[in-house]
């Protein structure tokens, strides 16, 4: 089959999206340019209150990215040097990143091999084996929760905080409480492959805690709560108001986009299943009262190859993630082997995110369904 004629099923399709909004979004942008007013101000006022009642919370404190907003959520909850904070080798790097740049001590704990989410058996386990642990961060991978409420139960026991990765799982439900509500503070990533993406980088850190979002907002902009009078040694992590402006245009279609991914996460498992195919669809677990589909990750047998097929046949697909955290060169420290974490390492070699963007038709998910039929009827 020659590429002129072949169909294209991208894993993200940004331009598709930007079409919808394009007047709206350049409206918004020129009016922030009229302004000459980028840093913080009235557009980034308005998101934060904005995200803040979408995840159902007090308070939304806009920062430059998702890693940002980690890093000032653990800033703010004083883990520091020594501390050690448990979650997830299963992610993106972000959330061990951060904790392991403000000189604490990644805690890994295995995931859940129908959630890919942390387990909070082992994570209590984790509680009862570790001294020093101050904090959790369980990751909502690719738009499901963890589940929170036995970790919140263990955490509460002991004084440890919740830190939510929601990065992945803005409008995700978990008994229908929404991401980044349900601990201490949640943190957002805008990054633009999130279901609620800027134009460039952008996150944001949610709380229902008076104390905790002060603090944060001083912590964006070096510890400042008066101007040039520190009273914490912070960052500068502001989120701009041409991005904010974007994202509040954005924000009025995300449910309709996020409806579109879970449209074609039941496409898809309708035709998977009736295929009767070596995968394993991902799993909506009881508590899982909305899911927002970031990613529509399978588990599937010859993965690499599989993956190569569909390229082949201009299907665009993703690993996430190919090399679970504690594996990783700069986590050796940490002392961590491999076979430690077996299901996550089980996962990042089954693993493979499929398209389910809002501007995938359901007639590509039928195309997509068919070529993993192929790629599994012909190497019979
Ligand atoms: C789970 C998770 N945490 C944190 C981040 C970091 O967000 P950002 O890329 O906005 O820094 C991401 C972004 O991909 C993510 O997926």
């Amino acid at each position: 089959m020659s590429t002129a004629t072949l169909r294209q099923v991208p894993l993200l399709d940004l331009k598709a999206q930007h079409i919808q909004i394009r007047d709206e979004a350049l409206a918004a942008v020129t009016q922030v340019i009229d302004s000459q007013k980028f840093i913080l101000g009235e557009e980034v006022q308005l998101l934060e209150k904005e995200i803040a009642a979408y995840s159902s919370t007090r308070f939304g404190i806009g920062c430059a990215s998702g890693s940002d907003a980690l890093l000032l959520a653990l800033m703010a909850a004083e883990i520091g040097y020594g501390d050690r904070v448990i979650t997830t080798p299963f992610t993106f790097f972000a959330t061990a990143g951060a904790i392991a740049r403000l000189g604490a001590i990644p805690v890994f704990v295995d995931v859940d091999a129908d959630t890919f989410n942390l387990n909070w058996e082992l994570v209590e386990k984790a509680l009862e084996t570790h001294e020093k642990v101050r904090a959790i961060i369980p990751v909502h991978l690719f738009g499901a929760c963890a589940d929170m409420d036995p970790i919140c139960r263990s955490a509460e026991a002991r004084g440890v905080m919740v830190i939510e990765d929601a990065a992945q799982a803005i409008g995700s439900e978990y008994k229908g409480r929404r991401a980044g509500s349900i601990g201490q503070m949640g943190c957002f990533s805008f990054f633009p492959s999130k279901n609620l993406g800027c134009y460039g980088d952008g996150g944001m850190v949610t709380t229902n805690d008076p104390a905790l979002a002060e603090r944060l907002a001083a912590l964006r902009i070096h510890g400042c709560k008066k101007k040039y009078v520190h009273d914490w040694v912070g960052v500068n992590s502001r989120l701009d108001a041409l991005q904010a402006a974007v994202l509040r245009v954005k924000l009025r279609h995300l449910d309709n986009w996020s409806e579109r991914r879970q449209k074609n996460a039941e496409i898809y498992r309708k035709e998977l299943t009736a295929k009767g195919l070596p995968v394993i669809l991902p799993s909506v677990a009881h508590y899982q009262t909305r899911h927002i589909y970031n990613q529509f990750v399978i588990r599937c047998q010859d993965r690499d190859r599989l993956q190569a097929f569909l390229k082949d046949a201009g299907i665009g697909t993703e690993v996430y993630y190919p090399l679970s955290l504690h594996q990783q060169k700069c986590f050796a420290y940490l002392g961590y082997k491999t076979g430690d974490f077996p299901i996550s390492e089980k996962l990042a070699e089954e693993a493979l995110a499929l398209p389910i963007n809002p501007e995938v038709t359901a007639d590509d998910v039928r195309y997509v369904s068919e070529t993993i039929a192929a790629f599994y009827g012909q190497s019979k």
